[in-house]
C-alpha cells in the first residue's frame, strides 16, 4: 500500500455553529475556533473538518448553501478563515470543509435563475417537472418526511428535493452543473485546504427514469432509499470529480458513503478510489427502523462489537475507514452505545478505547474527548433540529403520546450533539458570553474541558493517551497500518481484537459492569493503556473489572 500524508492522522470535527462564540451573538464562529486551536494542538489532533460555514440561511443548519464562495456572516469573513487555515498550518493541522453539493439552498443565484426561466440554463441544474393537479411526480418521501417534491416558485413546475424543501437537488447528469462544482472545490483546494469531507454524496446519482415504488408507510410514500439502490453508475461522476479536484492536490476527503455495494470498495476507498477514506457507519445505522426513530432497537454490547468487526472484515486491507463514535447527525456515542444507567468516566474510556483503536482513521466529534452525554429535552419546543421535528410527528401519528413520542425522539435527536461545547462550569458552559443558539446542557458544571485539562484521570487525558500511542514512533506503525482480528468474539460483554503489524497488540474491553476473567494466549510484555490504576492477574487470567479496557503489548 502505497503510504499517504493523512494515514496516521488524526481528525477532529468541529461544529462551528456550537463550538465557540467570540462575540457574544450566542453563535460560534470562526475566530471562536481559532482561538481554540492551541486547545486542539494540546489533544493532539490533526485534521479538522468543520461543518458548513458557508453563506446559508441555516434551514438545515448550513448544509444548505447559498453561496458556495462566501462565509456566512454568522460565522465569520473570508479573512477569518484564510486566517484559520494559516494558523492551522503554523500548528501543522489541516482543514477539512464540508463539500454539500447533492443540493443546494433554494436561496442560491442558480435557483432563483431557474425559478426565472426553468427552461433555460439553470432549469437543468435541478431536477424540474412539469406540475400535474393532484398527481406528484413520483412518490417518495424525503429524508425530513414528506413528498421530494415541491412548486417551484412562480412556474408551473415543481422540483426535486431529497431532503428539505430548502434544498434543492442539484442535477449531476447535467455536465456544467458538474464544472461548477469541481471549479468550486478547486477553488477552496487552491486556498490550502487539506481536502473534504463530503456530505451525503450517495444521493447524487438517481434511478433514472423516475418512477413509483411500493409505498412503505401509511402516507402512501416510499422511503428515498429505495430510489436509491436501484440507482447505478455513481462512480463515473465520483471518478471524475476525483481526477479534476482532489487528486490534483493529494487532498485527504472522505465520503458519507452509505449503502455501497461490498464489490464497489475498491473503487471506492482503495487505491486509486472516488476518496481517501469513508465513515463507518455500521453502528449508527443499526437498530433502524424503516417505520421511524420510535420503533428503532437499542444497541447493546454484542450488538456493536458485531458491527465494528464486520465493518473492518467487509473493508480489511482495502483501505481506511474513518472510525466515529458520534458526529453532528447523532446522538452522544456514550449515551447510545453503553447500556442505560451505565455511563460513567471507566465506560465512556472503554468505548474510546475499543474504537480508537481500530484500524482506519479515528475522528472525534467535538466534545467527544469530554465524554458529552445527550441532553434533556423537557419539550419539543426545545428542539431545533428538523429532523427531529419531524420523528416527532411521525411517532405521533404512530399513535404515542406527546409525552412517549418526545422520550422516543429525544434518543437519537442531532441536537444531543449540537448542544455548545463545554468549556468550563461558568455561565453558559463558558461557550458565550451571551444566550447561546441551543440550550447548554445542564451537565456542564461537572462535564467541562477546565475540569479535565489537568486531571491526569479525565476522559480528555485519556483520549490524549490514546492518541499520543497512535503517534508513538515504536508501536505507530502497528497502529496505522497493522492488521485487526477479532478474538473470543462469542464471548458476552466482551470486546477484544488484536493489531498485529510489526509489533503485537491485544486491545480488550469488558462491556459490562460486572468483572469477568479472561486466560491471556500469552504472557503481555507491556501495558499501553488502562483505564484503571491496576491490572489483577494470576498466572496467565486476568481479572477485568467492570468497563476496563486495556491495550497489552503482547
Ligand atoms: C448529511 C449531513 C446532515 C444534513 C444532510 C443534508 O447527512 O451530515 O447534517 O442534514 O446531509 O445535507
Ligand atoms: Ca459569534
Amino acid at each position: 500500500m502505497t503510504k499517504k500524508w493523512w494515514h496516521d492522522k488524526v481528525a477532529y470535527q468541529i461544529y462551528p455553529k456550537s463550538f465557540y462564540d467570540s462575540n457574544g451573538d450566542g453563535i460560534g464562529d470562526i475566530p471562536g475556533i481559532i482561538s481554540k486551536l492551541d486547545y486542539l494542538q494540546d489533544l493532539g489532533v490533526d485534521i479538522l473538518w468543520l461543518s458548513p460555514c458557508y453563506q446559508s440561511p441555516l434551514a438545515d443548519q448550513g448544509y444548505d448553501i447559498s453561496d458556495y464562495y462566501a462565509i456566512d456572516p454568522r460565522f465569520g469573513t473570508m479573512e477569518d478563515m484564510d486566517r484559520l487555515i494559516a494558523e492551522a498550518k503554523k500548528r501543522n493541522m489541516y482543514i477539512l470543509m464540508d463539500l454539500v453539493v447533492n443540493h443546494c439552498s433554494d436561496e442560491h443565484e442558480w435557483f432563483r435563475k431557474a425559478c426565472e426561466d426553468p427552461e433555460g440554463k439553470y432549469g437543468n441544474f435541478f431536477y424540474l417537472r412539469d406540475k400535474k393537479e393532484g398527481e406528484l411526480p413520483t412518490n417518495w418521501r424525503s429524508y425530513f418526511g414528506g413528498p421530494v417534491w415541491e412548486d417551484l416558485p412562480g412556474t408551473n413546475k415543481q422540483y426535486l428535493h431529497v431532503f428539505h424543501k430548502k434544498q434543492p437537488d442539484l442535477n449531476w447528469e447535467n455536465p456544467e452543473l458538474r464544472e461548477e462544482v469541481y471549479k468550486n472545490i478547486n477553488w477552496w483546494l487552491d486556498k490550502g485546504l487539506g481536502g473534504f469531507r463530503i456530505d451525503a454524496i450517495m444521493n447524487i446519482k438517481k434511478a433514472l427514469p423516475f418512477r413509483d415504488y411500493e409505498p412503505d408507510r401509511e402516507d402512501g410514500l416510499s422511503s428515498i432509499q429505495n430510489m436509491l439502490h436501484e440507482a447505478s453508475g455513481i462512480g463515473e461522476f465520483l471518478g471524475e470529480m476525483r481526477d479534476r479536484t482532489f487528486k490534483k492536490y493529494d487532498a485527504f476527503s472522505v465520503g458519507e458513503v452509505f449503502d455501497e455495494k461490498p464489490e464497489e470498495i475498491p473503487d471506492f476507498i482503495g487505491e486509486n478510489g472516488y476518496f481517501s477514506s469513508m465513515f463507518d457507519f455500521n453502528e449508527t445505522i443499526f437498530g433502524q427502523s424503516s417505520k421511524g426513530w420510535y420503533d428503532a432497537a437499542p444497541v447493546m454490547p454484542d450488538d456493536y462489537k458485531k458491527c465494528c468487526f464486520e465493518a473492518q472484515a467487509r473493508i480489511g486491507s482495502i483501505g481506511f475507514l474513518s472510525n466515529i463514535i458520534e458526529n453532528h447527525d447523532e446522538s452522544r456515542g456514550v449515551s447510545r452505545y453503553i447500556p442505560e444507567g451505565e455511563c460513567c468516566i471507566e465506560s465512556k474510556k472503554m468505548l474510546a478505547a475499543l474504537n480508537f483503536m481500530l484500524r482506519g482513521l479515528p475522528f472525534i466529534y467535538q466534545g467527544q474527548e469530554l465524554g458529552m452525554e445527550n441532553t434533556v429535552f423537557s419539550s419539543i419546543d426545545e428542539v431545533d433540529d428538523i429532523s427531529t421535528l419531524d420523528e416527532y410527528r411521525v411517532a405521533l401519528d404512530a399513535g404515542l403520546t406527546p409525552a412517549q413520542a418526545l422520550k422516543a425522539v429525544s434518543r437519537f435527536s442531532r441536537d444531543n450533539a449540537r448542544t455548545p461545547m463545554q468549556w468550563s462550569a461558568g455561565a453558559n458552559a463558558g461557550f458565550t458570553d451571551g444566550t447561546p443558539w441551543l440550550k447548554v446542557n445542564p451537565n456542564y458544571t461537572s462535564i467541562n474541558v477546565e475540569a479535565q485539562m489537568d486531571d491526569p484521570d479525565s476522559v480528555r487525558s485519556f483520549y490524549k493517551k490514546l492518541i499520543a500511542l497512535r503517534k508513538d514512533p515504536v508501536y505507530k506503525e502497528t497502529v496505522v497500518y497493522g492488521s485487526l482480528e477479532p478474538v473470543w468474539e462469542e464471548r458476552h460483554n466482551l470486546m477484544a481484537y488484536y493489531r498485529k503489524g510489526d509489533k503485537m497488540l491485544l486491545v480488550i474491553g469488558n462491556y459490562q459492569t460486572d468483572a469477568q476473567e479472561i486466560a491471556l494466549p500469552a504472557a503481555y510484555k507491556k501495558v499501553l493503556i488502562n483505564n484503571y490504576p491496576d491490572l489483577e492477574e494470576c498466572g496467565g487470567v486476568l481479572r477485568l473489572k467492570g468497563y476496563q479496557a486495556l491495550v497489552l503489548e503482547i
